[in-house]
């Protein structure tokens, strides 16, 4: 087979060139890092297990009418998505006070938030991707008002639903990160949900013992990693109990193969 044109490596996923203009495909790494990239490592199985959640969260949002750049799942790391530009914000949406809103303002990690907070950081990984606020975001242009009321909006959509989803799997949504990205139609265009949602970009807290089932377990050498993003996987219903080591196994045998 040709070889596809990357487009773009980030430090989690790679985007090679999709079948079909205005497609993409969206690669899986194991790579995990975090603090801005200081700290790095592997955590094995964990692009097959963030392919598998996202497509899952994907495909359920876009059942209650989110657009998202999500198409189909290609194979066990890749997924086709709609190629799109990325509105250079990470948007951060809270239910529960952790990380750096603890930090910053000295609030018990754990605290349930009175109302849900939504923060903006720019993407910029050199600068270490400072808080904005839409001062900054209007300023130098970086979305315009109609889309960040479209984003704000959207956020609160998604957060409501999976709140719920994973409430009914016994997690607790703590907060997480989304991006979004411009489709143009013309000279229109339109936001849509881009990147991914996983447990590399949420916090997810067991709600009998607040275990933490995300990329905290790396960022605070707690272990369990891979075992706890299976756990998310496992009861959202993705992965059947016999099946939790082969979908990974299977995985290795084919990279030793190198296919
Ligand atoms: P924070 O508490 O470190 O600001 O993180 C808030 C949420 O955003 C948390 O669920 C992790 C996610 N996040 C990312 O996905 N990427 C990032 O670069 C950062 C800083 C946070």
């Amino acid at each position: 087979m040709a070889r596809r044109r990357q487009i773009y490596e980030g430090k989690a996923k790679i985007l090679y060139e999709g079948p079909e203009p205005g497609t993409l495909i969206q690669y899986f790494k194991d790579d995990a890092t975090a603090f801005n990239a200081q700290k790095r490592g592997t955590i094995s199985g964990k692009g097959v297990l963030n392919n598998r959640i996202s497509e899952h969260i994907f495909t359920s949002l876009a059942t209650i009418g989110v657009p998202t750049h999500f198409i189909r799942r290609l194979n066990m790391r890749e997924q086709l998505i709609r190629q799109c530009e990325i509105v250079p914000i990470e948007v951060v949406i809270r239910n529960v006070a952790a990380g750096s809103l603890s930090k910053r303002l000295g609030i018990e990690e754990g605290t349930q938030l009175p109302r849900t907070i939504i923060e903006y950081y720019y993407k910029d990984d050199a600068l270490g991707d400072p808080m904005i606020a839409d001062e900054h975001i209007a300023c130098f242009g970086w979305a315009s008002q109609d889309e960040m009321n479209d984003i704000a909006d959207m956020a609160i959509r998604v957060n409501d639903f999976m709140c719920g989803m994973f409430a009914a799997i016994g997690i607790r949504l703590v907060d997480f990160k989304l991006e979004f990205g411009r489709v143009w139609d013309g000279d229109y265009s339109r936001i849509i949900l881009a990147d991914e949602i996983s447990p590399d970009g949420c916090r997810l807290w067991d709600m009998k013992s607040n275990e933490k089932l995300d990329k905290d377990r790396f960022r605070q050498d707690l272990g369990g990693e891979a075992e706890a993003y299976q756990e998310v996987a496992r009861r959202l219903g993705l992965l059947r109990e016999d099946d939790e080591f082969a979908v990974l196994d299977l995985d290795s045998h084919r990279k030793k193969r190198g296919k």
